[in-house]
């Protein structure tokens, strides 16, 4: 067949479609944590297959592992069980045998697997190493409301150092939910709060959250797909029946986001390539969690008008959005979504639904050149399609003259001005000659 004539191939394809991302991700530190229920499962050998993959694409890894069921197996061999009080578990003399152990044979399961290389396998010359090691020191809970948690800890700090030094050596680092204090006692950690301390030292550029279940899902039980840490907050403090490992996680990220981990991803384990589908496709699998400290995003009102002039008045002076008189935007403010940051707008976006063709328009987004490059345009960018999915919106359409490829590297494709609402078409600007662009929302 010659090239003029090959059919589509699906996989030549899929694979390019997927090499902005391997190119965006080579060299970057992600923190992936995930339960000792994912060890356990039977599918484990394929997430670890995954994982190898990631490393053999150049990203350098840190694995934080769980390890309670084999603690609660151990326990229970024993004719004891773990004690938990207010959720916090209480780890005494045997519990603690239990959990060097158990964290010990989960380190091994996983090296064991790591080191897999036989041909015809996922593994077949993966060679990798891997490095665990004293890497986080910890400090108990102490006695709290006159409970003696006796030998659960928290962490107390992460030696990114020693870390980086085992990434540089193309290692994949593996940390255990245990933590080392100098008085040499050893401490039973949770590996939420492990893997978000490691984030947050080595300035990891994610944080993955394998977690049990389906995820955050909204009171309609849809997936959420971006969230931001005050939303996550709205839902640690409204929602008692989240699950107890998901909250845990979410936990751990929002804190980490606040101390600066821009990506946070919350992902089903038990979904078959759930890291790939995050991290190679367009729309994802997951939650993200991604912003700033002490920002909120939130529907615009009347009096952040004043914010959105100022922040838009050097874009409009520039020629790249359209002018909007103060009179329009006060009539138009709730159409508006802002990102607030100590009092001052700091970007925003427009929304204006056209429901009889479940199209609406993304117009006007901003962030200020101050703010740019850490993941605020794609945080309003979510926050703008999940409100539109609520609102039964199948398809989101932006006008642009000058940040096409922007929206295009966000899954818009582009379109023309047949494709607008018929009532936007009227109002199309033939002089400005903006490109239309157009994203489908699954
Ligand atoms: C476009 C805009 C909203 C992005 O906001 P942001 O918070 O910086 O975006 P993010 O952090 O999510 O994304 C940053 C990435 O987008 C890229 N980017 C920024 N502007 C771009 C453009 N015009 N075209 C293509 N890519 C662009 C950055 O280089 C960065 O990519 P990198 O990390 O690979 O280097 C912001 O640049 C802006 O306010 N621009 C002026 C207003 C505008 O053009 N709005 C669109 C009107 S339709």
């Amino acid at each position: 067949m010659s090239a003029k004539t090959k059919k589509p191939d699906s996989f030549v394809d899929w694979f390019r479609s997927s090499s902005p991302y391997i190119h965006a991700h080579r060299g970057r530190t992600f923190v992936v944590a995930f339960g000792g229920e994912a060890v356990a499962d039977g599918n484990f050998p394929n997430l670890i297959h995954d994982i190898a993959l990631l490393h053999g694409l150049g990203i350098r890894l840190v694995l934080v592992h769980g390890a309670r069921p084999q603690i609660e197996e151990r326990l229970r061999n024993r004719g004891a069980e773990m004690q938990y009080v207010n959720g916090l578990r209480i780890t005494d003399e045997a519990a603690l045998a239990g959990v060097k152990e158990a964290a010990g044979a989960v380190r091994v399961e996983i090296e064991a697997l790591l080191s897999m290389g036989l041909a015809n396998s996922p593994m077949a010359g993966a060679r990798i190493r891997a490095a665990s090691g004293n890497f986080v020191t910890a400090r108990p809970l102490g006695v709290r409301d006159g409970i003696d948690y006796c030998h659960t800890g928290e962490v107390r700090r992460v030696d990114a150092q020693a870390i980086q030094q085992r990434l540089d050596a193309g290692a994949i680092a593996l940390i255990p939910p245990i933590g080392y204090s100098p008085t040499g006692e050893v401490f039973n950690l949770s590996a939420t709060d492990v893997a978000g301390s490691a984030a947050v030292a080595l300035n990891a550029a994610k944080l993955i959250s394998l977690v049990e279940g389906d995820g955050l899902r909204d009171r309609q039980n849809r997936p959420i797909s971006n969230i931001v840490p005050a939303q996550a907050d709205r839902l640690l403090e409204g929602e008692p029946q989240l699950p107890e490992d998901l909250r845990q996680h979410l936990a751990a990220g929002v804190q980490a986001s606040r101390r600066g981990v821009s990506r946070v991803h919350l992902l089903n384990r038990q979904l078959d390539g759930v890291l790939l589908r995050e991290l190679f496709t367009r729309d994802g699998a997951g939650t993200l969690l991604s912003a700033a400290p002490f920002e909120d995003t939130r529907t615009a009102t009347i009096d952040d008008v004043g914010g959105i002039l100022e922040l838009l008045e050097p874009m409009e002076t520039e020629g790249i959005l359209v002018r909007r008189p103060r009179e329009l935007l006060e009539t138009e403010i709730h159409r508006f979504s802002v990102i607030e940051r100590d009092a001052m707008v700091i970007a925003c976006a427009a929304y204006y639904p056209y429901p009889n063709e479940t199209m609406a328009e993304l117009a006007c987004l901003a962030v200020h050149p101050d703010y740019r490059n850490s993941g605020r345009g794609d945080a309003l960018l979510g926050y703008v399609e999940q409100s539109a999915r609520h609102h039964d919106i199948r398809r989101l359409f932006v006008l642009t003259t000058r940040t096409a490829h922007w929206f295009m590297e966000r899954g818009f494709a582009p379109s023309d001005i047949e494709s607008l609402p018929v009532q936007r078409r009227q109002l199309y600007n033939y002089r400005r000659n903006s490109k239309v662009f157009l994203k489908e929302l699954s």
